[in-house]
């Protein structure tokens, strides 16, 4: 069978379950792939450092140029903005196809990645850049591309989620929690962008631009955390029936004469007990996607940890192996441009 080098980017949370699925389950993913995925290695800023994950020695180099310069397909899954930028840009110019799950890079600077994967066909996927193992990116862009989604709303941050139900449902103290969802892994390299709502926001960001075939980035997305949040708040709340979850709205909405506008914006929101999104618990996520002739779906799932993102992620890398060998990486798809419009615009009911 052909072989596919491929080059791990990271072997952190994510990176060293990745790892564990390409070494441990290399004959299934041979004959879904169509092709033997050979991991070449795995970059690293300390090839010493203790892992959670045993693998063999060898593998780790602080040499990511090298590596994505052998590479067919690229995994990053280093996190932030540079070097993560600069290795997959080299990858896509030597038309080697990257899956990542680099939100906060594709929020930033998705457009330019896009175009450089389009100029030299090759393909940049990125299922796992939003709400963990939930498929939700392929539904939005292929599965509905023939319907007009009107709404995205959902939980997109698992770290703040769980915050907020352990707050609300054993008093604990913010701080405690928080050190346990790093524990867990669920939060990024630097809790801060969990906390203040900028991971959601970018994952907004993500979602409208493919929703909505335009293009929206974390400077458009209207952001508050959770850190006002206190257990007063919390407690008023629960007398009132209510719950606070921290909620990602992307909306379509008419802003005036000159046609559709879009909404995009991240905060903490009260909802009734009741409501679908009030139940979802821990880490976990849910979006809701509105369009005008599926009517409403919604979805949900583990929205962060190791082996759920890399989940999504070895999803990517099977997908994007398979049009490798067929020859035909896929476009990136059209865009128009819409205006983003203010809150005044909006109204978003919760019942
Ligand atoms: P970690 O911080 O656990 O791992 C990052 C890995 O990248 C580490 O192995 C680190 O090396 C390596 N790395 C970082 N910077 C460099 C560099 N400059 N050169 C070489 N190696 C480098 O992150 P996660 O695995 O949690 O997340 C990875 C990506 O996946 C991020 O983009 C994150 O937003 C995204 N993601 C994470 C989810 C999660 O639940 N954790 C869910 C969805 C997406 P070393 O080990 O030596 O420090
Ligand atoms: N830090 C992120 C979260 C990881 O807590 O949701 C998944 O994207």
């Amino acid at each position: 069978p052909r072989v596919l080098r491929v080059a791990l980017l990271g072997g952190g949370t994510v990176g060293s379950q990745v790892a564990r699925i390409l070494l441990d389950d290399a004959e299934a993913l041979a004959a879904r792939a169509g092709a033997r995925l050979e991991l070449v290695g795995i970059a690293v800023r300390n090839v010493d450092a203790p892992r959670d994950v045993e693998l063999p020695r060898e593998l780790y180099t602080t040499d990511a140029e090298s590596l994505v310069a052998s590479a067919d397909l690229v995994i990053e899954l280093m996190g932030g903005i540079e070097p993560a930028r600069t290795h997959i840009i080299a990858a896509l110019r030597r038309g080697a196809s990257v899956v990542t799950g680099n939100k906060a890079l594709l929020a930033q600077d998705g457009a330019t990645l896009f175009d450089e994967a389009d100029a030299h066909g090759a393909e940049l996927n990125f299922e796992a850049a939003v709400a963990g193992a939930i498929p939700i990116i392929r539904p939005i862009r292929e599965s509905l591309s023939g319907d007009r989604i009107t709404r995205v709303l959902g939980i997109v941050n698992g770290t703040t989620n769980f915050i907020l139900d352990a707050m609300d449902t054993t008093g604990a103290q913010f701080e405690d929690v928080l050190a346990e969802a790093q524990r867990l892994g669920y939060a990024e390299a630097d809790p801060t962008a969990d906390v203040e709502g900028l991971d959601a926001a970018a994952k907004a960001a993500i979602l409208a631009s493919l929703a909505f075939h335009t293009r929206v980035t974390l400077e458009d997305v209207r952001c508050e955390g959770i850190t006002g949040v206190t257990a007063s708040d919390i407690a008023a709340a629960q007398d009132a029936g209510m719950t606070i979850k921290l909620l990602a709205i992307a909306e379509l909405v008419p802003a005036g004469a000159a046609g559709d506008g879009v909404s995009v914006r991240v905060h903490p929101t009260l909802l009734p007990a009741k409501h679908p999104l009030a139940a979802v618990r821990g880490a976990y996520n849910a979006v809701f996607v509105e369009a005008e002739n599926a009517g409403a779906l919604m979805f949900y799932g583990a929205g962060a940890g190791g082996a759920p993102t890399a989940s999504a992620i070895m999803g990517d890398v099977v997908t994007t192996a398979r049009r490798i060998i067929a020859g035909s990486p896929g476009r990136a798809g059209t865009t128009r441009t819409l205006p983003i419009v203010g809150l005044e615009s909006v109204t978003t009911s919760y019942s």
